[in-house]
């Protein structure tokens, strides 16, 4: 198939397109590149539909530089569509970060978007709390605002099928915009649109002699350090965490940042490339039939410099050899995507599996998609390896069946204070079966699992990694007390806060008092950093450290048991102006830490539950309530 070729031109100046055509403006919050890619979807099938239209893709980062420029250009635009992920605990993803917080904070903004109409679609998982708050907020307040709503929010759930989701809503916008952009001598009907495969353009080159295929990915010394500027480190030590009597792994793992010009504050993130392991790149070889030695090179444009595919490819990578690039930038291992099934089925020489993986693609297909693929978490590889006859070229493969390997994101267990040189991770192995039967190993947690640290070999492992700030911090008044709770390594970023408020200490600072609820399931096992904990209740660093061993005695105790004991304790501290952190898993811990705060809350403070409720809120609202949750 000939691909759709739109071009998009950048950085167009606002004089350079007031050239009379109606203009939509299309915003994109992302953090891995869904929101992005659910934007220039739909931008390319707009245009198709409104040849007289000029549509623009913006990165809400990229649109204004302050407030005061949101305000002016925003003021500008009649005709709008946000796509907004949800992260974490509510959060907006980092590069709609000052949108959010300019949009949704501050002085009531008035009605001075009366000449905006707009659509915002969500992304979001169900399973967690704030599904697709961003989306939900930021749609509210357009219309409180002024603005005319022309479709529902849409709520992408990623625990399902998203792409489904974001089908779903295009079909409230699209009668919209025909009566708003269809011109009325436009007689022309509407054809389905059928988006093509996308594909880079491939050069092969002679491999290089004198260098094997150096990962160019990271900017060690770069000004700025992000996701797009990773810095490379060595992996400096590493330990494990559990005991020799335990069935599972934690993996405690210590980043040389000497030299990178990375740095961070206690609280933040640390993202981390890592590799698929050599296994997992003989198989995806295997199943395209290449040589793993093809050195090769990607591009999103034509020979003639002309953009592939309305700027919507990921961006091409270094030069490599095909193992290289399969080891560094194909996330082969989750399930593949809809748009992926038919690419795979445009490359299948067996036309019964290229009618098989249109189906699942389908409407159709939709069930028998969430039941095959979503349910039994059916990996890219495992899809390929039942359809042998599809082998897509490389230019297919990168750009349209293997999404890019995303970076993974750890909460630092350190703090600069203690090591200002060195960024600590706490790491659980993910180690699992799933459903069809595959032996998941998790990416990251296995590379960190198995890296060889600088104290083993002077050839030490080494990874791409940058920092995420984060609004994880002690109070800034370190008499202020502060209530911890985090079970299994949910407790990595309290080792930083704890080293912290250790190093405060020991410069005669004064500090108020701390509680620590940690939960694993034995202490002979996975009681970790057990003896650093009990040394920081020596020092003073913590006042008081209350452990829920789940596994040891006959009904299982969690960290919101020990609470409930504690319970007039937590409710003198809040009263005393106390800050509450929780870090862990999301779907259950944070859930049922949260209901027992709110039956503290009301059972000490003589509360009703709605008087309770706010009481929580409002500790979340004024920050003394706060939340790393993965
Ligand atoms: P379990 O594995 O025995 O269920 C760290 O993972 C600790 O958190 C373990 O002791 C684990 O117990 C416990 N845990 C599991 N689910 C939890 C929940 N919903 N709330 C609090 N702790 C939980």
């Amino acid at each position: 198939p000939v691909p759709q070729v739109i071009v998009v031109k950048k950085k167009e100046k606002e004089s350079e397109v007031d050239d009379g055509k109606k203009k939509v403006s299309i915003f994109y919050g992302t953090q891995t590149g869904t929101a992005e890619g659910f934007a220039k979807a739909l931008v390319e099938e707009a245009k198709v539909r409104y040849e007289k239209t000029s549509f623009k893709v913006i990165d809400l980062d990229d649109y204004a530089a302050d407030d005061d420029e949101y305000e002016e250009k925003l003021k500008k635009e009649s005709l709008a569509f946000f796509f907004l992920a949800t992260y974490g605990d509510g959060e907006p993803t980092d590069n709609a970060a000052n949108f959010y917080k300019w949009f949704t904070e501050g002085d009531d903004k008035g009605e001075w978007l009366k000449k905006l109409q707009y659509g915002v679609f969500g992304l979001g998982n169900r399973q967690y709390e704030h599904f697709n708050k961003i989306a939900i907020v930021v749609d509210d307040k357009l219309t409180e605002m002024g603005a005319k709503r022309l479709v529902p929010v849409g709520l992408g759930d990623d625990d399902q099928c998203i792409e489904d989701d974001f089908t779903a809503w295009k079909e409230l916008v699209w009668p919209e915009l025909d009566q708003l952009l269809r011109d009325e001598d436009d007689t022309s009907v509407t054809t389905p649109y059928t988006a093509a495969v996308l594909e880079y353009r491939v050069v092969y080159h002679d491999k290089p002699a004198d260098s094997y295929a150096e990962d160019q990915t990271h900017t060690n010394g770069h000004v700025v350090h992000d996701a797009q500027h990773p810095s490379r480190s060595n992996v400096a030590f590493k330990k494990e965490l559990h005991t020799s009597q335990s069935d599972r792994s934690c993996t405690h793992l210590e980043f040389d940042i000497s030299h990178t010009g990375l740095s961070y504050e206690t609280g933040d993130h640390v993202g981390v490339y890592s590799e698929n392991l050599s296994e997992v790149v003989d198989e995806a070889l295997k199943l395209l039939g290449l040589s793993p030695d093809t050195y090769f090179s990607v591009h999103a444009d034509k020979e003639d410099g002309t953009p592939i595919g309305g700027a919507s490819l990921p961006p091409p990578f270094p030069p490599c050899t095909l193992r290289d690039a399969l080891t560094r930038y194909a996330d082969v291992l989750s399930s593949p995507k809809k748009v992926a099934l038919l690419a795979l089925a445009a490359h299948a020489s067996d036309p019964s599996e290229a009618d098989r993986l249109k189906f699942l693609a389908s409407p159709a297909g939709k069930d028998e998609y969430a039941q095959w693929i979503v349910a039994n978490q059916r990996s890219l590889l495992e899809v390929m390896q039942s359809f042998p006859s599809a082998k897509p070229p490389l230019g297919v493969f990168f750009a349209a069946v293997a999404p890019r390997l995303q970076p993974r994101y750890y909460s630092i267990s350190s703090s600069p204070k203690m090591s200002p040189n060195r960024i600590h991770v706490t790491c659980a192995l993910v180690y699992e079966t799933t459903p069809a039967g595959r032996i998941h190993r998790g990416l990251c947690s296995t590379w960190m699992k198995n890296a060889v640290p600088l104290t083993e070999s002077p050839d030490c492992s080494q990874a791409s990694i940058f920092v995420r700030t984060s609004n994880f911090r002690l109070p800034v008044d370190p008499k202020v007390p502060v209530i911890m709770i985090g079970p299994g390594t949910g407790l990595a970023p309290f080792r930083g806060f704890l080293q912290e408020r250790l190093a405060l200490k020991e410069s005669g600072t004064e500090l108020g008092s701390s509680i620590f609820f940690f939960g694993c399931r034995n202490r002979k096992v996975d009681f970790i950093y057990e003896d650093e904990l009990n040394n920081f209740v020596e020092t003073g660093a913590l006042s008081e450290l209350i452990v829920a061993f789940s596994r040891e005695g006959t009904a299982k105790e969690y960290v919101q048991h020990k609470m409930s004991q504690k319970a007039s304790d937590i409710w003198k501290l809040l009263s005393e102006g106390a800050y509450l952190y929780v870090c862990g898993d999301a779907k259950g811990m944070a859930k049922d830490v949260h209901r027992t705060l709110h039956t503290i809350v009301q059972e000490q403070g003589s509360l009703d539950s709605s008087k309770a409720e706010l009481y929580v809120k409002n500790l979340q609202m004024s920050g003394r309530y706060l939340r790393d949750v993965w």
